[in-house]
């Protein structure tokens, strides 16, 4: 029996998503699910109960997508109503924020339940499909620009017309994650010039390919801080970027302020008195609202004018954007289900039915579990690798002994080294002088194989791993050889021609490993362009 799936209605006032969307019922389906979905759960995405059961889901009642289910799916995270009709023991899916929540968390655990938190999902390469935060937040960044451009009184382009001159609007955006970004690039297509400031400096090349200028705060300090996140900067950064802000507030006609650090309340970063320094008109949209606003004067949910410049606070951007938002997140609930049903394992009671098993040795399931069967597993250890490169160290670490199998930077002695050279020689030389030379010769090539290897690996930094893996893939086209061998004419009379068939598979041999060859050194450049500074 498949497991199954529950997408009941959001209850939330407001909330317009949904937690599945017809085109991915049918990829869970494919994937050896069943979907049950609450009659009327897509209405404000303008998905029909008719849609969902055309791609082959259920459509049930309320009591029935929570009794029936073995995992629901959820955007907002229940209430308490939610909670009792969750199953005793179930599996539960949406956003939950167990900081903010320790009362929900309690419920949900009293029930024995399974709960992944799709706001706890960690910011790692591998989880970047699952990442349901930055789907929603490139959609906030989005409808921030088109909020603000409904609020203001001009063209967002500049133009000359018969009729006279308009300047382009100038856009200022605080914090560059993934909504400023989104802020950025939406902004900058309408034609308006566009600035941007994060206190994380290696943002400043990504502001500039999305078409903003970076504004720098003369202090030097980054805010690059653990997990991709930003850091709370010292007294003094904060004075300075203040000062830095001042000066924008007067220039600029629309501020967008995305400025956060995951658990901390928003920095205030736009004061009273620089919303009154800007030019009637002018609009700030404050994407910060819901955890206070980084603006002083924002009102959370809110659109409040004033001195003359309108304060947009909503806190439900991506809800504006129903359709879209609720088809992302389903994408990310459905890539999470691949990793869940990864590990499916056939029901013990010898049912043939499917069972989640949940993998802890994975990190990405291991992060976004908040509860395991009733045990509350947040917060998760720390990701392994951050995002942003590891800061060099101040001073060299004093020399250690290493226990380890793995890399080490520890520096070792030059007697050690030496007693390890003389082992390998005598061994080396034993081989030698008993093994036949095919095989000293074979054994040479694999042993500098596997210490090429290892360097190339170890050398290479976590985050150009990728492109690593491309172009070591191409260069194991190397097979190719074999292919060329077989369909290269006979050098000499005597020697075995190939039969027909052989060379037509060598010839498709051949070209299948073109293409693995060329594609693979064209994307591995592609991916390296990425990383390169113009
Ligand atoms: P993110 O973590 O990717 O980006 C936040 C950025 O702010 C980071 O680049 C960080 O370095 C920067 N930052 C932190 N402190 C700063 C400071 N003092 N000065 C300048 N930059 C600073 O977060 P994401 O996903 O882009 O979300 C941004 C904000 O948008 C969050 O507050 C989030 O809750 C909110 N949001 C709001 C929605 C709405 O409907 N209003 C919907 C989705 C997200």
């Amino acid at each position: 029996m498949p497991l199954i799936i529950g997408v009941p209605r959001e209850t939330f006032a407001g909330e317009t998503r949904v937690a599945t969307v017809p085109e991915v019922v049918q990829k869970l389906i494919k994937q050896g699910y069943a979907v049950a979905v609450e009659s009327g759960a897509g209405n404000l995405s303008n998905i029909s109960d008719d849609e969902y059961r055309a791609a082959g889901a259920e459509v049930v009642s309320t009591a029935d997508v929570w009794a029936k289910s073995d995992i629901v799916f959820k955007v907002r995270g229940p209430n308490a109503e939610e909670v009792g009709l969750l199953k005793q023991g179930g599996t539960l899916v949406s956003y939950i924020w167990p900081a903010q929540n320790p009362e929900l968390m309690q419920q949900l655990a009293a029930k024995k339940a399974t709960v992944l938190a799709m706001d706890s999902v960690p910011r790692i390469s591998r989880a970047q499909k699952m990442d349901a935060l930055s789907s929603q937040a490139n959609i906030a960044g989005y409808r921030a620009v088109i909020e603000a451009a409904n609020a203001f009184g001009r063209f967002f382009t500049g133009q000359i017309t018969a009729a006279g001159k308009v300047p382009p609007a100038k856009v200022f955006v605080i914090g560059a994650g993934v909504a400023g970004l989104a802020a950025i690039g939406t902004a900058a297509n309408l034609g308006a010039i566009v600035r941007a400031n994060d206190t994380r400096k290696e943002v400043a090349d990504q502001i500039i390919s999305m078409g903003g200028e970076f504004v720098p705060v003369d202090y030097e300090e980054d805010g690059a801080g653990t997990g991709g996140y930003a850091k709370v900067m010292s007294e003094g950064y904060q004075k300075a970027q203040l000062e830095v802000f001042a000066q924008q507030a007067k220039e600029v006609d629309i501020i967008i302020t995305t400025a956060l650090i995951p658990g901390k309340p928003a920095p205030k970063l736009i004061t009273a008195d620089m919303v009154k320094s800007m030019k009637a008109g002018s609009v700030i949209v404050d994407l910060a609202a819901e955890q206070g606003g980084n603006c002083e004067l924002t009102v959370p949910g809110e659109v409040a004018v004033v001195h003359g410049v309108t304060i947009v606070g909503y806190k439900d951007l991506p809800c504006r954007l129903a359709k879209t938002a609720s088809t992302l997140y389903a994408t990310n609930l459905f890539r999470l289900s691949e990793d869940l049903i990864k590990t499916k394992s056939v029901d013990p009671a010898g049912e043939g039915a499917a069972a989640i098993n949940m993998n802890f040795e994975d990190e990405v399931v291991r992060g976004t579990t908040v509860i395991n069967q009733g045990e509350v597993s947040w917060p998760p250890p720390p990701p392994k690798l951050s995002a942003a490169p590891a800061a060099a160290p101040k001073a060299a670490a004093p020399a250690a002994a290493s226990h380890g199998h793995g890399p080490s930077t520890t520096v070792s002695s030059p007697a050690r080294v030496a007693t390890m050279f003389a082992v390998a020689t005598v061994l080396f030389g034993l081989i030698g002088y008993g093994a036949p030379s095919a095989f000293l010769g074979h054994l040479t090539v694999f042993v500098l194989g596997c210490f090429i290897g290892y360097m190339v690996v170890w050398n290479v930094t976590p985050a150009l791993h990728t492109p690593l893996m491309s172009v070591t893939n191409s260069i194991s086209s190397i097979i190719v050889i074999g292919a060329l061998v077989q369909v290269a004419p006979p050098l000499a009379d005597g020697v075995t021609r190939p039969e027909l068939l052989i060379k037509v598979m060598a010839a498709v041999a051949i070209a299948l490993t073109a293409i693995n060859m060329f594609g693979g050194f064209a994307v591995t450049r592609r991916m390296l362009d990425m990383f390169r500074k113009n």
